[in-house]
């Protein structure tokens, strides 16, 4: 009899262990292409078979997982094309609800050409069956279709953490008098303005979603999927590319679970330059870079000039990712290169201090090995991460227009003398370890969750099939208004007739 149990047990514990999946990142950015490939590859490699809609090729597919990639062909070139054209430092000003407008727009372009796309075209008019649609959350919506084209359960990740975007999918609360907007820098708490602005841009993301972006996309779904796909919003769960580690704590309804750090290995051999140039460095090292998307090449000359001379300054080493073959004015103790193993790098005890742009990857990175930074954000989420750095003392943030010789080597020789950011590294890294099971470990047993259970409708909070105004008790509020003021109306005319009353008796008795 138990062995029978046991049996069962096996049996419906394999039923999901081999489920097709198919994951769905079609940007043509390495850091989003990063936290899609490493969350494909750990669920290939717990032996599902997964096929992934991307615009790279995986170079080496996990030999024991069965690996499939529909490539986007075109969509690096035509990325690299754009980054070429603009400098992405110039974004460092923009107002933040133009901002949000332009990537919608540049997203529901992207949407479109993924639809469009020959072999995505192929994959949705083949016989393929899936259990389960993984689909990156980045104003590409239309995506979500694939989920209800194929029959099977959608899952989202987020891949900047929890945000407007997927708050409104799942029916999470995110009071804006403490829950920053996207791409939104504030201070912790709040000051009143910043709350005003908070709360426009909640209203604004919105209804930019109700009147533009979700019809636009309901748009592509009838175009190019066949007749009978619709849009549906409905998500099983979504996984956040976050951690309280990482990322300002916030609320989640049951189904958003933080998988922040899957994407991070532990650390492997650095390559022999490199071991040495760090082995050697007495007074440490400090590692320069500015991410994937940024070029540190495409800087301008005042600003290149101003970490030349700070860098030169210092008897630290410094590692450079600079993405040419050489630099003008290269000090002696900078060491240049394209690109550098960073995690390894990272993982090095002689390492210092982290100057980054403090994207998402980046600051995550450097808490799983607890490295002081110093954040020179850009665009994006960069500033809400650099103000989430200082919040959390583990660093410093000098912003881009602020990069002058004499800000930056205030700022470092803060960071390098001061042993409290060390500490305070040290002690988020701590934190970002102390978890039940490994954030890829989460993640697989989530995505195998949902199939097991069919989609787990269970999780979902009733506030996803509220009304907008029955969400906000706009209904009550305005029942309980009336109602008072009748109230108050009654109880003033009983006193006037109660008093008009004894004022008559008055009269009678003297009369
Ligand atoms: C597949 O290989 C990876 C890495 O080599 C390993 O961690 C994982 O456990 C393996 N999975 C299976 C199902 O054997
Ligand atoms: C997307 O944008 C590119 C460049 O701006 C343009 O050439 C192309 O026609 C657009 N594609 C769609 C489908 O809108
Ligand atoms: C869709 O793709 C076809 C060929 O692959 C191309 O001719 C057409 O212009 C594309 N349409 C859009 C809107 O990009
Ligand atoms: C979308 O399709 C699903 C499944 O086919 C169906 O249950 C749902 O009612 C449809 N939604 C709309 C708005 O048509
Ligand atoms: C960080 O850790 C050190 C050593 O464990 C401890 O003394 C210090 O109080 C911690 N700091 C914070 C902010 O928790």
């Amino acid at each position: 009899m138990e062995i029978v149990t046991l049996l069962l047990v096996i049996l419906s514990l394999k039923s999901t262990d081999g489920a097709k999946i198919l994951g769905i990142f079609p940007v043509p950015a390495p850091s989003h292409y990063i936290l899609g490939s490493s969350l494909m590859r750990g669920l290939a490699e717990k032996g599902h078979d997964v096929t992934f809609i991307s615009p790279f090729p995986e170079k080496n597919p996990p030999k024991n997982g069965t690996y499939t990639d529909v490539l986007l062909t075109g969509f690096w070139e035509m990325a690299e094309k754009r980054r070429q054209e603009m400098s992405l430092f110039e974004q460092e000003n923009a107002n933040s609800f133009l901002v949000m407008a332009f990537m919608n727009r540049m997203l529901l372009n992207l949407t479109e050409q993924t639809l469009n796309h020959t072999n995505v075209q192929k994959l949705i008019h083949s016989k393929a069956k899936f259990d389960v649609v993984i689909v990156e959350q980045f104003m590409n919506d239309a995506l979500k279709a694939f989920a209800s084209h194929f029959k099977a359960p959608l899952v989202l990740v987020s891949t900047i953490g929890a945000n407007a975007w997927v708050n409104l999918i799942v029916g999470n609360p995110a009071p804006p008098s403490y829950v920053p907007a996207l791409f939104f820098t504030v201070s912790n708490p709040m000051t009143f303005y910043e709350r005003v602005i908070n709360s426009l841009m909640y209203v604004f993301t919105e209804i930019l979603n109700r009147v533009y972006v979700y019809p636009q996309h309901a748009k592509l779904v009838e175009k190019y999927f066949p007749e009978g796909t619709n849009l549906s919003y409905a998500a099983s769960i979504v996984l956040l590319n976050s951690h309280p580690s990482t990322n300002q704590p916030v609320p989640y309804v049951p189904n958003m679970i933080d998988i922040g750090g899957y994407h991070v290995s532990p650390p492997k051999k650095l390559p022999q330059d490199l071991q040495k140039f760090l082995d050697s460095a007495k007074d440490g090292v400090i590692y320069f870079s500015m991410g994937s998307n940024l070029r540190s090449s495409h800087l301008p000359p005042d600003k290149r000039a101003a970490l030349l001379k700070t860098f030169a300054k210092l008897k630290q080493k410094v590692l450079w990712k600079w993405e040419e073959e050489v630099l003008p004015g290269q000090p002696a103790n900078v060491k240049l290169s394209k690109w550098f193993p960073q995690q390894d790098i990272l993982a090095h005890p002689n390492l210092k201090l982290f100057i980054t742009h403090g994207g998402l990857l980046s600051t995550t990175e450097t808490i799983y090995h607890g490295v002081p930074v110093l954040a020179i954000p850009v665009f994006g989420d960069q500033k809400l991460n650099a103000q989430n750095i200082i919040n959390n003392g583990y660093g410093l943030s000098l912003s881009y227009r602020e990069l002058t010789e004499e800000r930056l080597t205030e700022k470092l020789n803060k960071l390098l003398t001061d042993p409290t950011y060390g500490n305070n590294a040290k002690n988020r890294s701590k934190l970002f370890h102390d978890r039940l099971n490994s954030p890829m470990d989460t993640a697989a047993y989530w995505v195998d969750y949902v199939v097991r259970h069919k989609g787990a409708p269970h999780l979902k909070v009733a506030a996803v099939d509220l009304p907008l105004y029955q969400y906000f008790l706009v209904d009550v509020v305005v029942f309980l208004i009336l109602a008072s003021a009748i109230l108050c109306y009654l109880f003033v005319k009983v006193v006037k007739m109660t008093c008009r009353k004894s004022v008559n008796q008055e009269k009678l008795k003297k009369n």
